[in-house]
């Protein structure tokens, strides 16, 4: 077991870059199984979920090598269509394997993901594209099996909520699926795109990522091709959130801009000024920011849920109430109890926290009770005036590629300790 300690209380400044996205790495690290040789993938962050995945590509057959900031993955002997269910308990998010083995062996099986620390994260949504595309689906006692011996079909497929899990499935499915596929009501985060694009790039036929409608054409096979993930519009919104947070001014560097329009707004609200300036990012915060009216979670382009845990912790010493909505999980505020023990004042209400600013967090010890409410229980010791201690870190160590490292190139005090289990 692993522990951060905080010594907080300055300001953070100066530049730094960004890992790649953690939510476009494990999608396009499953579609690989579909290349037949050697795809390269290049920015693929150095996370725990990443190994999690590797994990499952050798499990089915593939070869894996990390090569600095690339992941090579051969998959020319991969041939295996099941997940064991202690590499599903490592990564809830494996279900993105789903279609991949679907489409490549005509029969995928893995364990039922279950929940997670931020709700139930049921899959029907991508149990019925499946469904739709033509293979038989079973789902009992936790276990799911998936069929498609005459191989997967062309289907019109409306989403009843825009799922970035569904929406990936379905492109990996659909890639060789026989005729053409429409994706109605689809995801329009930036992974989507990025999935696209690497999947364009081994041969896919893929139009409309990142819109409301994705058009799949079936092709008859894919071959390897080599991609640079995205930058993790996640993480950068962090490391400027360690600005805002501490008074600070943080420059993130070779990152899109236009992925964190709707941070910046935030951000912007709350006081902060921001600069775009090509690939980078500027925030320069006041002395004291303030409240936000409301922050509402919505699919992308709308707020990001994972962003809602760091910047309710970015609101705590904000000046009047601020009131944050989480409307895409169920239960995604458990760290406010810990955010709390810093002194924050926040009052929960169903899926609406409010936030009344105090004038100075103290130091603390916390526990993480998941990744991003991890990240905001590091700004929050990042504020407050001292040493606090951070627990059960690994959460973080799943999305946040080094986390100590990024706040130390700002001029933070954070380092990584063992801790007694
Ligand atoms: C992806 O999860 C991300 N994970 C999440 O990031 C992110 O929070 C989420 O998208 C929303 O942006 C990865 O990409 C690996 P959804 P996913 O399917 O695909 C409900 C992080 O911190 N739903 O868009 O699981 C679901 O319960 C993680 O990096 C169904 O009801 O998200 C939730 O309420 C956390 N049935 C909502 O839709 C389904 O079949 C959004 O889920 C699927 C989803």
């Amino acid at each position: 077991m692993r522990k951060y300690i905080v010594r907080g209380g300055t300001p953070l400044y100066g530049s730094t870059g960004v890992q790649g996205a953690k939510n476009s790495a494990l999608p396009i690290l499953a579609a690989s199984v579909l290349s037949g040789g050697r795809c390269v993938i290049r920015n693929c962050p150095a996370l725990s979920d990443v190994e999690a995945t590797l994990a499952i590509l050798r499990h089915v057959g593939c070869e894996t090598l990390r090569e600095g900031g690339a992941v090579v993955v051969d998959s020319a002997r991969a041939e295996g269509s099941e997940i064991p269910e202690p590499l599903m308990r490592e990564m809830r998010s494996s279900v993105i394997f789903l279609g991949a083995l679907l489409a490549k062996t005509g029969y995928a099986r893995l364990s039922a993901p279950g929940g997670c620390e931020i709700g139930l994260r049921p899959i029907d949504l991508h149990l019925d594209a499946m469904r739709r595309l033509g293979a038989v689906v079973k789902d009992d006692a936790g276990v799911i099996e998936c069929r498609a011996p005459d191989g997967l079909k062309g289907a019109n497929i409306t989403l009843s909520f825009p799922s970035v899990g569904a929406t990936e499935n379905i492109m990996i499915a659909a890639a060789t699926a026989k005729g053409e596929t429409l994706v109605v009501n689809a995801a329009r985060e930036p992974e989507i795109s990025d999935l696209a694009d690497y999947l364009n790039g081994m041969g896919a036929k893929i139009s409309g990522a990142g819109e409301g409608t994705v058009r799949i054409r079936g092709v008859s096979g894919l071959h390897p091709a080599e991609h640079t993930v995205i930058p993790d519009r996640i993480a950068a919104a962090t490391l400027l959130a360690a600005a805002a947070a501490t008074g600070g001014e943080v420059t993130v560097n070779r990152v899109i801009p236009a992925h964190l329009e709707p941070v910046l707004a935030a951000f912007a609200e709350a006081g902060c000024d921001t600069r775009i300036r090509g690939d980078a990012i500027r925030l320069t915060a006041p002395a004291r920011l303030k409240a936000v009216s409301t922050v509402r979670t919505m699919p992308y382009p709308g707020f990001p849920t994972d962003f809602q845990a760091p910047f309710t912790a970015v609101l705590t010493k904000a000046d009047g109430a601020s009131v944050v909505i989480e409307t895409i999980f169920e239960s995604r505020f458990k760290y406010i109890g810990e955010l709390v023990r810093f002194g924050a004042k926040i009052r929960r209400d169903g899926r609406m926290a409010v936030i009344e600013g105090v004038p100075r967090l103290y130091p603390a010890g916390v526990v993480t009770p998941d990744l991003r409410g991890g990240a905001a229980l590091v700004l929050a010791a990042l504020s407050a005036e001292g040493e606090s201690e951070i627990r059960d870190v690994r959460h973080i160590e799943r999305g946040y590629e080094d986390i100590c490292g990024a706040v130390r190139a700002l001029h933070g005090n954070m380092e990584a300790v063992s801790a007694a289990p």
